[in-house]
Parts: C-alpha cells; sequence; structure tokens
C-alpha cells in the first residue's frame, strides 16, 4: 500500500568499522562541500572514538551525522558501552540500531534493539531501526515473517515513538555482498512495513532500504513508493560515489 503523503528522502551512510582520521577528513571535506544536501537529507553513521572530529569537521554544514550503535542504559557501570546522552553531545542525529552485524555477531536480541531505539529517543536522538531477513529465511518463504517478529517490539513502543524513528529494511544477503535486492522484492518488503505502520497510524515514517545500493542502482530503488532512501555501507565510504546515490 503507497500513500501520497510525501516523505522526504535519506541518505545515510554507515561507515562500519572502517576510516583513520586522515581518510576521515578527506572524505568529510568532500561530503560538505559538496552540499548532497541539496538533494535529499544526508548524514554518515561513524564510529564512536570519530564522533569528535566528524563533528568538528561537519558542524554548520548541511551534512548531519550519527552512531552506528547505542547503549539501552542511561549511565552506569557498563563497560564498553555508549549511551545516547554521550552522542547527543557530539552532535548526533542518528543512532543506527539494531544493524543485522550487532544481531548476528553480538546476538542482539529483538527486544535489546527496541530498547536501544527507546533510549536514543528519550535523548533526542533518531534511531534508525534496521530489520532484515537471511538468506535461508528468504528462501524458507519466512521473509515477511521475520520482519513482523523483528519489528513486534518496535511497533509495541507506540505511535508517538515511531513517528520518530527512521526504519531500514536491509536483507541480510544483500549486505555487503554486492548482491542487491530487485526494486520488487525491496518494495513487498516496504509496503508490508508501510502496512503495519499505517495499522498504527503512523504515515510518515521514512524507511530506508540498504543492501549493496551504489550509484548505478539507486534511482530504480528510489522509484518505488515505499522506499524513501538508503542506508549505504560499502559505497559511502567513497565519495563520488556516495554523493551520486544522494543525486539518484
Ligand atoms: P552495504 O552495507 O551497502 O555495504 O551492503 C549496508 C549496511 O550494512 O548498512
Amino acid at each position: 500500500m503507497t500513500t501520497t503523503e510525501p516523505r522526504a528522502r535519506l541518505v545515510l551512510g554507515n561507515w562500519k568499522m572502517h576510516g583513520t582520521l586522515a581518510e576521515n577528513a578527506a572524505l568529510l571535506d568532500a561530503l560538505r562541500t559538496a552540499d548532497a544536501a541539496a538533494h535529499c537529507q544526508f548524514g554518515v553513521c561513524v564510529p564512536f572514538p570519530y564522533l569528535a572530529q566528524t563533528q568538528q569537521l561537519l558542524e554548520g554544514s548541511t551534512v548531519a551525522w550519527g552512531a552506528q550503535d547505542v547503549s539501552k542504559h542511561e549511565k552506569g557501570a557498563y563497560t564498553g558501552e555508549v549511551s545516547a546522552p554521550m552522542l547527543k553531545e557530539f552532535g548526533c542525529r542518528w543512532a543506527l540500531v539494531g544493524h543485522s552485524e550487532r544481531r548476528t555477531l553480538h546476538g542482539e536480541t529483538d527486544q535489546l534493539v527496541a530498547d536501544k531505539a527507546a533510549a536514543a529517543l528519550a535523548s533526542g536522538l533518531t534511531p534508525v531501526v534496521c530489520v532484515g531477513e537471511s538468506l535461508d529465511e528468504r528462501e524458507g518463504g519466512n521473509t515477511l515473517g521475520v520482519i513482523q517478529r523483528q519489528l513486534a517490539p518496535v511497533l509495541a513502543l507506540g505511535a508517538d515513538a515511531l513517528g520518530r524513528m527512521v526504519l531500514a529494511y536491509e536483507p541480510v544477503w544483500a549486505i555487503g555482498t554486492g548482491r542487491t535486492a530487485t526494486p520488487e522484492q525491496a518494495q513487498e518488503v516496504h509496503g508490508a512495513i508501510r502496512v503495519a505502520l499505517q495499522g498504527l497510524g503512523v504515515d510518515h515514517v521514512q524507511v530506508l532500504y540498504g543492501g549493496s545500493v551504489k550509484a548505478a542502482n539507486a534511482a530504480t530503488l528510489f522509484a518505488m513508493p515505499d522506499i524513501d532512501g538508503a542506508l549505504v555501507g560499502g559505497a559511502s565510504l567513497v565519495a563520488e560515489e556516495f554523493l551520486r546515490i544522494a543525486a539518484a
């Protein structure tokens, strides 16, 4: 199902565990001077240690930034965790939560992901909640069931919370593999997510697609009615490619 209300396009980079101070400086400089935000909302999610550098280099520009994870706790004895208030101090607009690499490699549960989203919201950050099925789950015909299961505790946060989030559909089999979901495959899931949101009376949430998005495939994905932008991994590390996605 589609909606007639226009939603702003958002293109967000996810650097994952990449970067050096020198590489970041070159990349951020290229992004800020290109004014990609003329085309869409635009930003980068960087590793925690580079937030200060990112803030310093992007402050006052139209490019926003965020983190790749956030603790569900506000503060306390949680060695290695980073809280939402800390991210806020470094000017973050977004925090990714529930990226498949966190779910798979760090055992993050659907409920923990929802708790992290709630913690982000409580500090005025926009959580970007990632969901997506594995290849086995898709081939077993379980795609929509998996998405529903992952989303259930997030939807339970309620319409007000949902209205302040971004969602991202990232099929695990398409992440970093060079294998993209077809626009139709992505739209099927985005449409189902949209129906679930509309069922709660929430209509304007941006739902991004992620998984091997490149300049060459961005436009056909963005042409789908319920795809509102992209969460971009590998291609966000190359300024020219990332800017071409934003312009798509
Ligand atoms: P990719 O990663 O664009 O390199 O496939 C996307 C993501 O993991 O967010």
